[in-house]
């Protein structure tokens, strides 16, 4: 496998990590400079690898930012455990989606409404929002069709948290923990996504090995390249927003 196909995040941390050992090298050799040169050094070194593994303009931008940022807050009265704390936050907040590639944002109430009137009308549907964020669709969906089942499954722990208690008041949702890459879409007459374009080709292989036939794939915004959908429903949200149904 490719480095390249790494997630972005441990690319970057990749990048400056071998930057620094090529810091560290040259400050064997006996090379001294001023403290400004080598943080210079390593931002240049981390951007051209950067650039080699292919990352974004963000992440370039990023990885130029990091080592003076770094260096300004080196002498900072600080404490320790503030960086730990911040760093434990994030990965609770969007941790699940960090090696699926999928950041955290939500669908309109317009997409709800779209997506409730998508739901096949069969009384004791089930259905499933894969990465369920902080369950807005779920309950919105639950408290509107009382006769469905409605599943969401997310992977970063507080993300679910803020689903799981957003939707106790009914009783026909249910927030599950964990990776939906581990949930069996066969129990599912609807399954929902809206991640990023990333897992679309697994994951329409995963809906096309175990979704039975005559249930309903739903994405928010992503295609699956060379899948045309039967159906694209425009929402309210960003530019180009949309459900896409497919058919089984
Ligand atoms: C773009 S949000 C979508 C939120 C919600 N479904 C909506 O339509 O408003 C995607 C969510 O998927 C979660 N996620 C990413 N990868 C996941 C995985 N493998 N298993 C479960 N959740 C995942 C992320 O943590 C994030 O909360």
């Amino acid at each position: 496998m490719s480095i390249r196909t790494w997630p972005p995040v441990l690319l970057a941390l990749l990048a400056q990590a071998l930057a620094f050992v090529v810091l560290v090298a040259l400050a064997r050799l006996g090379l001294r400079f001023p403290a400004w040169v080598w943080v210079l050094v390593q931002a240049v070194l981390a951007v051209f690898l950067s650039r080699w593994m292919a990352l974004g303009p963000r992440w370039i931008l990023m990885q130029a930012a990091l080592p003076f940022l770094v260096r300004a807050l080196w002498g900072a009265p600080i404490p320790a455990w503030i960086y730990l704390a911040l760093f434990i936050a994030l990965a609770l907040v969007f941790g699940g989606g960090l090696f699926t590639r999928v950041p955290l944002y939500h669908a309109s109430r317009d997409a709800w409404e779209k997506l409730a009137a998508l739901l096949p009308d069969q009384a004791g549907l089930r259905f499933v929002d894969l990465g369920c964020g902080f369950g807005g669709p779920v309950a919105q969906l639950a408290k509107a069709r009382p006769d469905g089942v409605f599943v969401g499954v997310e992977a970063s722990p507080f993300t679910w948290l803020v689903a799981w208690l957003r939707c106790l008041p009914q009783p026909n949702a249910h927030i599950r923990l964990g990776s939906f890459w581990r949930t069996d879409l066969a129990g599912f007459d609807a399954v929902y996504a809206f991640l990023s374009p990333v897992p679309m080709p697994a994951l329409w292989a995963k809906a096309r090995r175990e979704m039975k036939p005559g249930s309903r794939f739903i994405s928010h915004s992503f295609g699956v390249p060379g899948e045309i959908p039967h159906r694209a429903v425009p929402v309210k949200g960003r530019e180009g927003a949309r459900l896409l149904v497919w058919d089984l």
